[in-house]
């Protein structure tokens, strides 16, 4: 297995090669994969082939696996398996249209926020010879390390408050929307969760910004003016544009991101005539925040050192 990092990019976003993800990875090679997250944000693992029921064992591998409170494009066999996709099949969409189409952290709304997701692409539309559809990421590390220090040390050990709500009603208020508004049984399930503001990556350490503008609603410690004041500039501030790294598609791409150091965007830039599907599941940081799953986890390097 080999990791490269982008140099253009600074250290956000890697490649890996020279591995099979459908089949059992080894706990070394899984180690340093967990390592390269945390480290790069995103990683890239191209010319994969994995079926619903591998892309749900691997992603086990990281935590529980999230099941869609929508449920319809959820695949039958493995409900943590979720479709992505514009394409229609009989007049019926074959995936969710318009998943993440806007800056966001997934699962930062739930009380055991997400640790990573991890996509499968099956079909990436292309014009003129140009993939479309890219993945964005900002670095919430890098724009943690570059606040001012008086700002940091006044908001250090405040908490913030994350609704799903509110990112699905910016969405609703798209032109063209399909989504409905959220039921009262769907409101229930996911009720607002308050985190840190900075959070501490559990497997290297480094500390990252966790106030993303999709389901950030407030800073508690804060008057609800100054709070909306601040918020504003932290979301302005992570998403300048020397924070923000592209990932451009290929078919068969395995794309995982740690959403503990990023936040991400995925580009509607593609017509409904342009087909794209992904498989996708989410995994939640129920066991990346336990020391000893980090230590267990990272055993087989220090044996092989
Ligand atoms: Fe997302």
């Amino acid at each position: 297995m080999q990791i490269q990092t982008k140099e253009a990019d600074g250290a956000f976003g890697a490649r890996i090669t020279g591995i099979d993800l459908s089949k059992p990875v080894p706990g070394e090679d899984f180690a340093r994969i967990i390592l390269a997250l945390g480290h790069h944000g995103f990683v890239c693992f191209p010319r994969q082939s994995m079926t619903p029921g591998a892309l749900k064992a691997f992603s086990g591998r990281f935590g529980g696996l999230q099941i869609s409170v929508s449920g319809s494009f959820n695949d039958p066999e493995h409900p943590e398996v979720m479709t992505l996709s514009n394409m229609r099949q009989d007049g019926k969409p074959l995936g969710l249209a318009d998943a993440g189409q806007d800056w966001h952290t997934d699962m930062s709304y739930n009380a055991t926020i997400g640790y990573v997701n991890v996509l499968h692409a099956l079909h990436v539309p292309y014009r003129d010879g140009e993939p479309l559809g890219d993945t964005l990421f900002a670095d919430t590390k890098a724009a943690f390390r570059d606040l001012p220090d008086e700002m940091k040390a006044r908001l250090d050990g405040m908490t913030v408050t994350h609704d799903f709500e509110k990112f699905w009603e910016s969405m609703r208020a798209r032109p063209g929307s399909t989504r409905a508004p959220l039921t009262a049984e769907q409101k229930a399930k996911r009720p607002p969760s308050v985190h840190p503001i900075f959070i501490t990556h559990p497997v290297t350490g480094e500390r990252a910004l966790y106030a993303n503008p999709g389901y950030a609603t407030r800073i508690n410690e804060l008057e609800p003016g100054e709070s909306d004041k601040v918020l504003q500039f932290l979301f302005d501030h992570q998403l300048q544009e020397k924070y923000i790294h592209r990932h451009r598609w290929s078919v068969g791409d395995v794309l995982i991101w740690d959403n503990l150091v990023s936040l991400h965007n995925a580009v509607a830039d593609y017509r409904p005539d342009e087909p794209r599907m992904m498989i996708r599941c989410q995994v939640s940081a129920d066991r990346v925040f336990d020391p000893d799953f980090v230590r267990a986890t990272l055993a087989p390097l220090e044996r092989a050192a």
